[in-house]
């Protein structure tokens, strides 16, 4: 939708809502200003991110959802039960979630029966009492139906929960969460999760975090409860389903790691583990203390074309990953999903980081060093695109572009240099702490990089963030 339309759909929830919460006489306040629950309006339909302009909402911040999906693979049929418990961040009459397709079939707050309208992916509740600022409530959204997950936008592929012969391929990012559960769907408002998953017999639900149990269930078929509690952002959610080969146990940093395969990619299974668990333990001693309770990755027969760091597992699409991929998604873990950004044009931080963690894993095997990658980089044609894209403001119409994650990667090679090793490594380890389960912005890593190395970085970081053309070097 475009922003006159945003503007206009939060105007008419301004005069839809002054309408309704009009102060009665007598309800006003001690002091004389009218009870909180009287001056209650509608939450933003979009938290704020001029990129995405109606992802996520306003007026509240989630902290858990409680998510109990059935699905089954032959009927692409999906039951979902979804609690959401929030804290009220300003008085709201009503508030939405985000949530693409499905049938609604009942919504309540705190236990009683709210109305809701839909209107595109914007599913818009009216609890039945108006909640205060301050106020800790629990939304629960009954919905079913065949879920559609994003095809083919612009460049991002298709994205969400994506029906497979066997189960479902669960990759949201940037903004497929809605297409299986209701969410506040920006990275800029996580919380910890809860998943209870039913499927057929014979089929493996694989979410993020540990898993608590897998029991019969009542109706036939298999319960899967897993937890993450650790806080994550809606794009790292997954259920991913299927017939799936396992391999469980741990690092030799005693992290617990479990890596799963298509039946297809059984072969892959064991170099999948091993991988896996030797490079997060080696990130550990580059970026600082793991941020989850568990690593890993699973390896699905859907040709994505891409791979997602989901939460403690990754996932590849189709594909045996080589190291490379393994290292960058997993940096990512700490990069991304531990600290996480708060507005899109911040992306570099998550794909610049992590395709520098490339960098560095091939440094590690002696394989090439990172000056021999920038060196390549830098060689590229004056009329290559990554020049022409500053990477420190993504566009929406091109999220992904090369420049975020290969002129992003220059970016920290640049700074390495004019900083030092000593100082870099350490600006990266304090990065991940302090932001730890957190989210942060480019302003915020750059002061950082000043105030750590005591240098002025300014003229560097706005050559190779932010200008149009090739930073002379
Ligand atoms: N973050 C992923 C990676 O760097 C890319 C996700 C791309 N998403 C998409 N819908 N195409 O590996
Ligand atoms: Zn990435």
């Amino acid at each position: 939708m475009t922003r006159g339309a945003v503007a206009l759909l939060a105007t008419l929830n301004l005069l839809a809502c002054g309408a309704a919460v009009e102060p009665s006489k007598g309800s006003t306040g001690s002091d004389g200003s009218p009870p909180a629950a009287a001056r209650a309006g509608a939450g933003a339909p979009g938290i704020g991110d001029p990129h995405f302009p109606l992802d996520g909402n306003g007026g509240y911040d989630v902290a858990h959802y409680a998510l109990e999906i059935g699905y089954v693979p032959a009927s692409k049929h999906l039951d979902g039960e979804a609690t959401i418990r929030a804290t009220a961040t300003q008085p709201l009459s009503r508030f939405n979630l985000d949530l693409h397709g499905f049938k609604v079939s009942e919504v309540t707050v705190d236990g009683a029966a709210a109305r809701f309208s839909r209107d595109g992916d914007e599913l818009s509740v009216t609890p039945a009492k108006p909640l205060a600022q301050g106020a800790e409530f629990a939304v629960r959204v009954a919905y079913s139906g065949e879920p559609q997950p994003v095809r083919g936008s612009s460049n991002l592929g298709t994205y969400g929960f994506i029906p497979t012969k066997d189960g479902a391929f669960v990759t949201a990012e940037p903004n497929g969460a809605r297409t299986w559960f209701p969410a506040n769907d920006h990275p800029a408002d996580k919380a910890t999760f809860d998943f209870k998953i039913t499927v057929p017999r014979g089929v493996t639900a694989l979410a993020n975090g540990e898993l608590l149990s897998r029991k019969p269930a009542a109706g036939g078929g298999t319960t899967f409860t897993w937890r993450e509690s650790n806080p994550m952002v809606t794009y790292l959610a997954t259920a991913t389903l299927g017939k799936f080969r396992l391999r469980e146990g741990k690092t030799a940093g005693g992290i617990p790691n479990l890596a799963a395969t298509d039946p297809r990619y059984a072969g892959a299974l064991d170099k999948l583990y091993e991988r896996s668990g030797e490079i997060t333990d080696h990130w550990v001693k580059v970026f600082g203390p793991y941020p989850f309770g568990s690593t890993g990755g699973v390896i699905d027969d859907f040709s994505a074309g891409y791979a997602l760091e989901n939460q403690t597992k990754p996932m590849y699409g189709g594909f045996e990953p080589d190291e490379s991929i393994i290292a960058h998604e997993l940096a990512h873990q700490w990069f991304g999903n531990s600290v996480s950004i708060k507005r899109w044009k911040d992306l570099w931080l998550n794909e610049g980081f992590a395709t520098y963690a490339e960098w560095l894993w091939a440094e590690h095997r002696g394989d090439s060093t990172a000056e021999q990658r920038f060196r390549t980089a830098l060689n590229r044609a004056a009329d290559d695109a990554i020049w022409s894209y500053p990477p420190g403001d993504t566009r929406p119409d091109d999220l992904f572009h090369e420049s975020v994650y290969l002129r992003g990667a220059m970016t920290l090679h640049a700074l390495r240099q004019e900083i030092g090793d000593d100082t870099f490594f350490k600006l990266l380890r304090t990065w991940a702490a302090e932001h730890e389960h957190g989210n942060a912005t480019t302003d915020q890593f750059t002061a950082l990089a000043e105030r750590l190395s005591g240098k002025q970085l300014g003229s560097l970081f706005d050559a190779w963030l932010f200008q149009p053309r090739r930073p002379a070097v």
